[in-house]
């Protein structure tokens, strides 16, 4: 018998929002066509936005965005993006498929899509080959209320009021494509970068540095002991892939049990690498100052056939959205330091929460699992303590139940997930100090495990379940192969 007991009494502390955040690219289909059309486009659109996929992000309640990459970041000059289109600087995006990048989605764009989704905007800047005067004078261009050269233009450009864009990310993979720095060069980068990114008045900016790939222990060592002070939060990038080399990454739809196995196992390693980590910053940020923001994560799998290998198009199936549920239930669960977390990438790219063709839009399993554990954004994380054996084949092995637990306006939402590819599992679930037999809730999301959602048919949806026993101490039920639940007792 597999086991999950929930202590609401205990907690580690708030679930924050932006956990639940995403991670929007110039890359490939993701702004254009995915979410920006032009205003004079057929599809539905308000201002250029696509109010599919507007209507789609709000409705699993999307609390911040990040823009404009990426390794895109990095080679971003954000005075390219603004003033009338026809006279904006066309580009060729290097990163991303060589295709012409005409900036007719920039600054104020950005804003008017964040402004329509109700989330905040996270600014990602560049440090690699960018200025400090460019990027000092964007974070003017966005937040001073005074009235400065930079400042007349964002008003010539229609918008009196600055914006008071917060978050801001100061260089991408700054060890990679943003720049291929040493972390010693970087630390220093970053402090002398954010000096000139000014507070102003009504905008404290919450300075984020560029932090670790997966295990690199000693950039998150060297940043925290050389600018730790000067930062809010520092970032980590992991993706989780199979195959035995990145150039051999396995696919999205065909795949064996044994890969299976292997993409939840490495899934799994994102708690490996939060902790190892939060230890480094504990040892420089004891009181919890800094926050790990993983804006970057999420399953990466071979391009569709026939697609373009640079825009790395992914289709998305029941695996993946079981890998959602392992980093979300493990996010919530370290939400006493993980800030903030960005799901790569929204629409049309890596583990996409919409697909687009065209006019036709269609949410992937993943989006399945945003909406089911919406109820923990913001809500208290209660103690969710599992006991259960491990599944898998050879050496991918993983957990078989992964959940987490939280609770809000004295409603207890657990979300869990049997990570077994084609096993039902028996559960039993308590909640202490409360009884069972009240007023329970659930939904499930199963399906078999490569199922997904094409444009001609949607077979992966969330349903009322039903199927659960409540006496007054447990909740027992059988939670069927590859599935996500989400159960609530008010
Ligand atoms: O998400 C795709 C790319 O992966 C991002 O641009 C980059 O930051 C990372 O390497």
């Amino acid at each position: 018998m597999n086991r999950i007991t929930v202590n609401p009494d205990r907690s580690i502390g708030t679930i924050n929002r932006n956990i639940y955040g995403h991670f929007s690219e110039h890359l490939g289909r993701c702004i254009y066509g995915g979410i920006y059309v032009g205003p004079d486009s057929p599809i539905p659109n308000v201002n250029g936005m696509r109010t599919d996929v507007v209507n789609a992000l709000k409705a699993i309640r999307i609390p911040v965005l990040r823009w404009p990459g990426g390794c895109f970041a990095d080679e971003y000059h954000w005075q390219d993006g603004i003033g009338p289109k026809d006279q904006r600087k066309r580009m060729v995006n290097t990163n991303w498929g060589h295709v012409v990048e005409d900036n007719s989605f920039g600054t104020h764009e950005f804003l008017e899509l964040c402004r329509q989704l109700e989330c905040e905007p996270y600014i990602n800047a560049n440090v690699g080959s960018g200025t400090v005067r460019e990027m000092a004078e964007w974070v003017e261009y966005l937040n001073s209320p005074g009235d400065s050269s930079v400042v007349r233009q964002r008003w010539a450009n229609g918008q009196k009021e600055p914006w008071g864009v917060k978050l801001w990310g100061v260089g991408n993979e700054s060890w990679g494509c943003g720049g291929n720095m040493r972390p010693e060069y970087y630390a220093d980068e970053f402090r002398r970068y954010q000096t000139y990114c000014r507070d102003y008045p009504g905008t404290k900016l919450y300075r984020i540095a560029c932090g670790p790939n997966t295990d690199d222990y000693r950039w998150s060592e060297v940043l925290m002991e050389r600018a730790g002070r000067f930062m809010d939060g520092l970032t980590m990038h992991y993706y989780s892939t199979t195959g035995p080399t990145w150039e051999q990454k396995g696919k999205a739809l065909s795949f064996d049990t044994a890969q299976f196995y292997e993409l939840l196992a490495k899934a799994a390693r994102m708690e490996e690498f939060v902790i190892g980590h939060s230890r480094i910053m504990d040892k420089y940020d004891p009181e919890r100052r800094v926050g790990l923001i993983v804006d970057e994560w999420g399953s990466w799998h071979q391009v569709e056939e026939g697609t373009n290998p640079g825009f790395l198009y992914q289709q998305n199936t029941m695996r993946d959205a079981l890998v959602a549920a392992i980093h979300l239930n493990l996010f919530n669960r370290h939400c006493d330091r993980v800030v903030m977390a960005n799901l790569a990438q929204t629409v049309n790219v890596l583990q996409s929460v919409v697909l687009t063709d065209g006019e036709r839009m269609v949410l992937t399993p993943t989006w399945h699992v945003f909406d089911l554990f919406k109820a923990h954004q913001g809500a208290k994380a209660a103690d969710c303590f599992v006991e259960c054996d491990r599944v898998g084949e050879g050496a991918w092995q993983v957990d078989r139940i992964s959940a987490s637990a939280s609770e809000k306006d004295g409603a207890v939402t657990l979300t869990a997930a049997n990570c077994a590819m084609d096993e039902a599992t028996q559960l039993r679930v308590r909640v202490l100090g409360r009884r069972a037999d009240g007023e329970a809730r659930a939904r499930i999301l199963t399906a078999e495990a490569h199922a997904f959602n094409s444009f001609g048919d949607s077979p992966v949806s969330a349903k009322e379940f039903t199927g659960f026993t409540a006496s007054a101490h447990f909740i027992d039920l059988e939670l069927p192969p590859c599935s996500v639940i989400e159960l609530t007792l008010a």
